[in-house]
C-alpha cells in the first residue's frame, strides 16, 4: 500500500515539478526556522533573561536584538508557510482539474457498450470524489517532506549540542513517527468505510428524489425513509468510530512530545550540573521538542490519506485505461453529396455484453438482412423487446454488429470517419434527451453553418414551429433540466428538429413521435418524405406502431425475437402475417381506448395542407 501510494505521489510530483519545488522550499524554510527559533529562544533565555535576573537589570540593547531576531524569524516563517500553502493548493487543485477533464473526455470517447455497463452514479463519483481522493494527500505532502528534512536537521543540531540530549531525541522522534503510522493504519479503513457510506447515503437520497413520483403514488414514503435512515445510521456509526480513534490517538500524539520535553529537562539538568551544557542549550532543546510536535503530524496526514488516494486513483485509472472498442475508419463520404443515402444490413447478428463477464450474452439479433434504398422509407415493426432499438443503434454505429455488416452507400460503417458518420446518419432516440439550454442551442448544437433559418425549417418539418413560436421567448426560451418545461410530445419534436437541422442523408426514427398526436405523427412523416415540399433529402428508417404512420412507408420489416419474420408493404403483411396484424390492431385498439379522454398535449399544429393520410381498410 505504501509503495503504491508513494508511486501515486511520485506521479503528482512528476506532473507538477516546479510548483512542488516551490511548496517544498517553503516548507523546508519553515522547518529550518522552527529549529532556528528554538535556538533563538534558548539564547534569549540563557544570554539575556538569566543574566538580567542575576543582575537585577535588563540590558536594552540585548533585549532589542532578541526581539528583532524573533520578529525576523516570524516574518520568514510567514513567507515559508505562504509558499508551502500556495504551492500545495495550486498543485492539488491543478491536478484535480486536469484529471477531471481527462476523465470526462474519456467518457465521451468510450463506446455506448461501455456506458451501458457502468452506472451513472459511478461515473459521477469517478469524475468527482475519486479524482479528489486521488490527489488529497497532495495538500499535506510538501509540509511532510519539509518536516522530514527538519527532523534530520533537528537531530543533527541535537548532536552538535549534546550527545545525551540527542539520544532523547532519537528515542522520541521515531516513537512519534511510529505512533503516527499506527494511527493512520487504524484510521484508513475507518475513513474508507465512511467514504463509501457517504456515497451510498447520497445515492439513496438521489434515487428517492429522482423517483419521488413513484414513491408518492405508491405510498412508499415510510419505507424509503427507513431505507435512508438505516444507511444514514451506518454512516453515523462509522463517523463516530473515526472520532473515537481520534480521541484515543490525538492525546497520545500531544503527550509524547511533552514527555520528551520532560526527559530533556531531567537529562539536561543532570548534564548542566556536569557542566556539559549551558542554560541556553537546555532551553533551546526543551523548546525544540515542543515546537516539533505539530509538524511531525503532517507525515501522519499524508500516510492516513494514502489508502484513499490509491483507491481513488485505481478507479480513475479504470476509466482512463478503458479501451474504446470502436475505432473509426478513414473513409469519408463526399460531404457535397446531398442525395439520400442507402442503408444496408447484411446478415447482422448482435448480442449485448452480459452484466457479469462470466454470463453468456444472449443473442438479440440474428441474420438480419434488409435495405433502405436511397430516398425510401422503411418501417420497422415488432413487439416490444424484438430488437428494433438495437437495429436503430447499429444503423448509426452506436454499437457494432458481432456478425455481418452494416453499410452506408456501400461502405461498411466501421470504415467511415466519425465526421462522415455523424454528417450522414442521424438517430432520433426512443427517449428524447434535451439539454438545459435554449431551444435554439438544443437544435443547432453549435454545429457550424446552422442558422436560425435552418432551425426554423427543421422545426417546421418536425411540426414544432407552432409551439416554439408561442413560447414566451421563442428560440431563446430556456427549456429547463431535461426539458422539464416541455410536454413529452414537444420534447420529442425538439429532438427530431435537432436531427433534421444537421441535414442527414439517413434519418433513423426510433419510435420518435410516440408521444405526438397520431395525426401530427403522420403529418411529420409525410412532410419528411416530400423533399419537393422542403423535406430533407433523406432515406428514413422508422420504428412505428401506428397504422397511419406505417402505411406511409414504402416497405415494412416485421421483426420477432431479433429475426426478420416478414417484409412487404403494410397491406401485404396485414393480409398474410397474423402476428403483424394482431400487433398493429391491438396497438390501434389500445390507443383508441386511451383517447376517450382528451390527451393533455399542447396545441396541435395544423396539418400540412392537402395532406391525405391514407389509412387502409
Ligand atoms: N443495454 C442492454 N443490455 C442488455 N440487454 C439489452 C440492452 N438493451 C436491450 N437489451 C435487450 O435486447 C433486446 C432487444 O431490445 P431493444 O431495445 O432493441 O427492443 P425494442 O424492439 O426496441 O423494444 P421496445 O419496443 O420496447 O422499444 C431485449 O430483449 C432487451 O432486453
Ligand atoms: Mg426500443
Amino acid at each position: 500500500m505504501l509503495r503504491r501510494g508513494l508511486s501515486v505521489l511520485g506521479r503528482a510530483i512528476r506532473e507538477q515539478p516546479r510548483i512542488f519545488a516551490v511548496a517544498v522550499s517553503g516548507s523546508v524554510l519553515f522547518g529550518g526556522l522552527v529549529i532556528a527559533s528554538a535556538y533563538v529562544v534558548g539564547a534569549v533565555v540563557g544570554d539575556v533573561v538569566v543574566p538580567a535576573i542575576a543582575r537585577g537589570s535588563v540590558g536594552v540593547a540585548a533585549l532589542a536584538l532578541a526581539a528583532g531576531a524573533l520578529f525576523g524569524i516570524s516574518v520568514l516563517r510567514v513567507v515559508g508557510i505562504f509558499g508551502r500553502r500556495l504551492g500545495a493548493g495550486y498543485m492539488q487543485f491543478r491536478l484535480q482539474a486536469a484529471y477531471r477533464r481527462q476523465v470526462t473526455r474519456r467518457y465521451l470517447e468510450l463506446p455506448l457498450s461501455w456506458h451501458q455497463r457502468n452506472a451513472t452514479g459511478t461515473l459521477l463519483s469517478n469524475a468527482n470524489s475519486d479524482v479528489e481522493a486521488a490527489w488529497y494527500p497532495i495538500a499535506p505532502l510538501p509540509f511532510a517532506v519539509g518536516t522530514v528534512v527538519m527532523l534530520v536537521g533537528a537531530i543533527a543540531s541535537l548532536f552538535v549540542t549534546d550527545w545525551a540530549l540527542a539520544l532523547v531525541g532519537l528515542a522520541v522522534f521515531p516513537a512519534l513517527f511510529a505512533l503516527n503510522v499506527i494511527y493512520s493504519r487504524r484510521m484508513a479503513p475507518r475513513q474508507a468505510r465512511a467514504q463509501r457510506l457517504r456515497a451510498e447515503v447520497s445515492g439513496i437520497a438521489h434515487e428517492s428524489f429522482d423517483g419521488a413520483l413513484v414513491v408518492k403514488t405508491m405510498g412508499r414514503e415510510a419505507q424509503e425513509t427507513a431505507r435512508f435512515a438505516a444507511r444514514a445510521g451506518e454512516l453515523r456509526d462509522a463517523l463516530i468510530s473515526v472520532g473515537r480513534l481520534r480521541g484515543v490517538f490525538d492525546p497520545m500524539l500531544e503527550t509524547l512530545p511533552s514527555l520528551g520535553t520532560l526527559a530533556v529537562l531531567v537529562v539536561g539538568a543532570f548534564r548542566l550540573r556536569q557542566g556539559a551544557i549551558t542554560v541556553t542549550d537546555l532551553v533551546s532543546v526543551a523548546f525544540l521538542f515542543t515546537v516539533l510536535a505539530f509538524p511531525v503530524r503532517a507525515i501522519g496526514w499524508v500516510l492516513a490519506e494514502l489508502p484513499r488516494s490509491v483507491a481513488g486513483w485505481d478507479r480513475v485509472r479504470r476509466v482512463l485505461d478503458a479501451t474504446g472498442e470502436m475505432p473509426y475508419g478513414d473513409v469519408t463520404l463526399d460531404p457535397a453529396d446531398l442525395t439520400p443515402a442507402t442503408l444496408a444490413f447484411a446478415d447482422v447478428g448482435f448480442a449485448y455484453e452480459p452484466a457479469e463477464a462470466h454470463l453468456p450474452g444472449a443473442e438479440v439479433l440474428g441474420e438480419v438482412t434488409f435495405t433502405v434504398p436511397a430516398g425510401r422509407t422503411v418501417a420497422l415493426v415488432g413487439p416490444t423487446g424484438s430488437g428494433k432499438s438495437t437495429i436503430a443503434a447499429l444503423a448509426v454505429r452506436l454499437v457494432d454488429p458481432h456478425t455481418g455488416t452494416v453499410s452506408l452507400d456501400g461502405v461498411d460503417v466501421r470504415r467511415l470517419t466519425a465526421a462522415s458518420l455523424a454528417g450522414t446518419a442521424a438517430l432520433v432516440a426512443q427517449v428524447p434527451f434535451v439539454f438545459d439550454d435554449t431551444v435554439r442551442a438544443n437544435i443547432a448544437l453549435d454545429r457550424p453553418g446552422v442558422t436560425d433559418d435552418d432551425v426554423w425549417a427543421a422545426l417546421r418539418l418536425a411540426e414544432a414551429d407552432g409551439f416554439v413560436a408561442a413560447l414566451p421567448e421563442g428560440l431563446d426560451t430556456m427549456v429547463g433540466e431535461r426539458g422539464t418545461s416541455l410536454s413529452g410530445g414537444q420534447r420529442q419534436r425538439l429532438t427530431l428538429a435537432r436531427a433534421l437541422a444537421g441535414r442527414p442523408r439517413l434519418l433513423v426514427l426510433d419510435d420518435a413521435t410516440s408521444a405526438v398526436d397520431p395525426r401530427v405523427e403522420a403529418a411529420i412523416l409525410a412532410g419528411l418524405r416530400a423533399p419537393a415540399a422542403g423535406g430533407p433529402a433523406a432515406s428514413i428508417l422508422v420504428v412505428a406502431y401506428r397504422r397511419a404512420t406505417i402505411a406511409l412507408a414504402d416497405e415494412v420489416i416485421y421483426l420477432e425475437h431479433g429475426r426478420v419474420v416478414a417484409r412487404g408493404t403494410h397491406a401485404e403483411l396485414l393480409a398474410t402475417v397474423a402476428g403483424y396484424a394482431d400487433l398493429v390492431t391491438a396497438y390501434e385498439q389500445a390507443e383508441a381506448d386511451g383517447e376517450q379522454q382528451p390527451r393533455p398535449y399542447d396545441e396541435v399544429a395544423p396539418l400540412t395542407s392537402g395532406l391525405e393520410v391514407e389509412v387502409d381498410r
